[in-house]
């Protein structure tokens, strides 16, 4: 086990007048050792030094490790130190709301998590688990690779003082590489790095919404999404989406002048439509009319496996609406937490002052590994394999689905992304179907998690590009098993 050397000011609380020392240093170390502050595998700081720092007896410090050894919170040998062996107790959920303070109360009562994850436990990678690209196909030598060489030149470009946007390095070759793929014309200045999608939308959120202003909401949509601009006090105006996308005449019903619209033209989250070229012109003409902005989030559009690419809905955007949100979540791994920002040139510098009183970008390893990634080529090469894959693997799913789910569910007709959604034919709700693909073991979010105000549209959500074409058509065995009449019935 990776060993972490404890710093030798851990910080100890005063010891209560009248208690003695040895006493006191035994409970202050074994419940750092509980509460999780020092954690398994913490070296302690040599004995000579602790006592010195906190002026006690060499031999006291060491009866107190001798004791907490004895009693199995920590290990010693000669020679390589003590450490922390006690796992710590793992209080699996926090703390009961009684017993917290008033402030905390009143924000345990306020949180209501998203219906989308509302009941969702943490399982092992499981068809059809959502949201994760073909992790083990990632070029993690390459990274590496370009990793130690950056790692090497540390220094100079890291201390250059950046403006808060991020590594310009970067934003000049997500500039260049979005014009090339999403037909983006744009100045690095108009590139803010952020990390994540999340992060984008929490923030703009807060930057273009005015408490009580109306936004139009893509519905089934985006919970993250709705949850920002909620956060940020916007009113959410849930607009059905259909074959062609937001359909913009029931919007205009419902609200005639939103003050934002958000959208997933390339791949709509979670129906997987494109938003046909007759609605992007009719959505960029109201929101120029109505003087609205939209949020473009482009999250999955590399991924599109038959017909032509589709370029961004920004580069249509003739009245500068458009504010672009992409990821690197679905094209390299989410954990690296990156994304980006496009702003139209008029609001560039207004961003960048409302980041410098929020949140500015620090200037880190992994954005200048990313450019040299991208400048060097392998984002493009790694997108081309992965095109190849996730089209064989959501051809293989069709296929089996075809053949062991006829009557009971069926894939949508589209053709990209990470996930399809598919329709159920049995009868049965979508909360209904995920319920019985759960209990054999197969995760499959049913639509209705998604909806604000529209019905069930009854269909499941399939995540195929994490999985291998055995375990999809394993997975399909076991879904078509779940969906079964007979089978859910007994259940
Ligand atoms: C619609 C949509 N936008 C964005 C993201 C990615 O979010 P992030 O960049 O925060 O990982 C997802 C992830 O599943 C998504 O479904």
């Amino acid at each position: 086990m990776a060993k972490t050397v404890s710093p030798p000011e851990l910080a100890l609380s005063g010891r209560p007048p009248g208690r003695g020392l040895a006493g006191w240093l035994y409970s202050e170390l074994r419940s750092a050792i509980l509460t999780g502050r020092l954690t398994r595998g913490t070296r302690l700081p040599a004995s000579r030094d602790f006592a010195r720092l906190h002026g006690i007896a060499r031999g006291t410090v060491v009866a107190v490790f001798e004791r907490l050894q004895a009693e199995g919170y920590v290990s010693s040998r000669v020679g390589r130190g003590t450490w922390v062996n006690h796992e710590m107790l793992r209080t699996a959920a926090p703390h009961a709301a009684g017993a917290a303070p008033e402030f905390a109360r009143r924000i345990i009562a306020g949180y209501a998590r998203p219906k989308a994850l509302r009941g969702l436990a943490a399982t092992p990678p499981r068809p059809f688990q959502m949201g994760k690209p073909a992790l083990a196909e990632f070029p993690a030598r390459v990274w590496a690779r370009l990793a130690a060489r950056r790692a090497r030149r540390l220094g100079a470009w890291l201390r250059l003082a950046d403006d808060g946007r991020g590594y310009r390095p970067l934003r000049e070759a997500l500039a260049q590489h979005l014009g090339l793929t999403r037909g983006i014309h744009c100045h690095p200045d108009q590139v803010s790095l952020v990390s994540g999608t999340q992060q984008a939308l929490d923030v703009l959120a807060r930057f273009l919404v005015q408490p009580g202003e109306p936004v139009w909401m893509e519905d089934p949509g985006y919970f993250g999404a709705a949850v920002a601009l909620q956060n940020a006090g916007a009113q959410l105006v849930p607009v059905p989406v259909d074959r062609e996308g937001l359909s913009v005449a029931q919007g205009l019903e419902q609200l005639a002048r939103p003050r934002g619209i958000y959208l997933t033209p390339a791949h709509q989250f979670p129906l997987g439509v494109a938003m046909s070229a007759a609605r992007r012109l009719q959505v960029l003409e109201i929101a120029s009319r109505v003087g609205a902005f939209i949020i473009e989030d482009d999250y999955d559009s590399e991924f599109r496996f038959e017909g032509r690419p589709l370029p961004a809905l920004q580069s249509l955007d003739r009245g500068s609406t458009v504010i672009l949100v992409g990821t690197f979540s679905k094209t390299l791994f989410p954990a690296l937490r990156m994304g980006y920002v496009v702003m139209p040139s008029s609001l560039t510098d207004y961003f960048l002052a409302f980041q410098h009183r929020t949140q500015l970008c620090s200037v880190h390893l992994d954005q200048s590994i990313l450019c040299d990634f991208i400048v060097e080529g392998h984002l493009g090469r790694h997108i081309r394999r992965m095109r190849n894959l996730y089209a064989g693997r959501l051809a293989c799913l069709a296929e089996s689905a075809r053949r062991q789910l006829a009557g009971l569910l069926e894939i949508d007709a589209v053709r990209a992304g990470l996930y399809t959604a598919a329709y159920l034919e049995n009868g049965m709700t979508s909360a209904d179907a995920e319920r019985a693909a759960f209990a054999l073991e197969v995760d499959a979010l049913a639509l209705d998690r998604f909806t604000f105000k529209r019905e069930d549209p009854r269909g499941l959500l399939l995540g195929f590009a994490a999985f291998d074409e055995k375990s999809l058509r394993q997975g399909v065995i076991q879904l078509a098993q779940a969906l079964e009449p007979r089978t859910a019935r007994r259940r």
